[in-house]
């Protein structure tokens, strides 16, 4: 069945999540802040809009991908602009930004206020996962509600999780993320110590692969280290960002200490003005 779908966010996330929904034959009404980057989609047939409103207009679903917790209020609460208004009583509101869980949560009972039915749908993967179809979505809200979507998340999907009530989805991307950002400085931090033993680095990261305790993302971050290779896929800003609703989100400060002192190495990698550069590249903020 075809939906009418507005997109808010074309950053490298959005675009290709929005990507997936135009290949499908569904309209797709996007919006950026910055105009030029609907620009790719336009030329498949996206209709571009002005403002998040008019995204919304006549649109069944719509979806927002953007940075923070700012970023979503704007697109769906700023007066005379953002979404919410603008969407008919019934249409599904899908916010798939990592967000913190509170404003989450307020979001929620803003758009049932409005009598908008929310969900939302952070997402595990990055860009490569996103390109393929291949995200992980884990859902807070109705089951009702996800039933309605479903179709269109699977086109972006390898999974999609109904983890519970609203906030609970939100929770769930954050614990994923700071289980990544954790590992990122205890790698570097342990390549740190092989290196002062005088272990190559290349030596360590073999003998490291091959351990049981050594996780896929680890590995992956500890190529990207040996080979230096910084472009991002999730860049330390995001982290950064992430990790700071993960310490809001702590039932009190003595639970989020591993975070607390993780979140201090990501905050000197972008003092350092790293915040563009993948994940792993924290590593240099242990040198400087
Ligand atoms: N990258 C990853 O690996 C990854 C993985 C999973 C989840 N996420 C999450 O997905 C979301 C998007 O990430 P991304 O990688 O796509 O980031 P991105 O490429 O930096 O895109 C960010 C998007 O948010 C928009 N934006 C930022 N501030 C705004 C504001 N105040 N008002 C309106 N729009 C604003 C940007 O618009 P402009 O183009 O005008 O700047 C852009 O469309 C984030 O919440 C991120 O944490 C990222």
């Amino acid at each position: 069945m075809m939906t009418t779908v507005g997109f808010l966010g074309m950053g490298a996330m959005g675009s290709r999540i929005a990507g997936h929904i135009l290949e499908s034959g569904h309209r797709l009404r996007i919006w950026n802040r910055t105009a030029s980057r609907c620009e790719a989609l336009a030329a498949r047939g996206a209709i571009v809009c002005n403002s998040p409103a008019l995204a919304a207009t006549g649109a069944d679903i719509v979806i927002s991908m953007v940075t923070d917790d700012d970023a979503s209020k704007q697109v769906w609460m700023a007066p005379d602009f953002g979404a919410l208004d603008a969407m008919a009583p019934g249409g599904i509101a899908v916010e798939s930004s990592t967000l913190s869980i509170g404003w989450c949560k307020q979001l929620s009972e803003q758009a049932k206020a409005q009598g908008i039915d929310f969900l939302e749908a952070p997402v595990a993967g990055s860009r490569p996962q996103a390109e393929a179809g291949q995200l992980h979505y884990l859902i807070g809200g109705d089951a009702q509600v996800l039933e309605k979507v479903h179709a269109l998340l699977t086109l972006s999907a390898a999974g999609i999780h109904h983890i519970g009530a609203h906030g609970q989805g939100m929770a769930m991307k954050l614990a994923v993320n700071a289980l990544l950002a954790t590992q990122a400085v205890a790698l570097a931090e342990v390549l740190m110590l092989l290196a002062n033993e005088g272990i190559a680095r290349d030596r360590s990261v073999e003998v490291l692969g091959a351990m049981p305790v050594t996780s896929a993302a680890s590995k992956a971050m500890m190529a990207g280290l040996l080979a230096e290779a910084y472009a991002p896929l999730f860049p330390i800003a995001l982290v950064a960002k992430d990790l700071g609703y993960v310490l809001n989100g702590m039932p009190n400060a003595r639970v989020g200490q591993v975070c607390a002192a993780t979140a201090t190495v990501y905050e000197h990698a972008l003092a350092k003005g790293w915040g563009n550069e993948n994940i792993h590249a924290v590593a240099k903020a242990l040198l400087d």
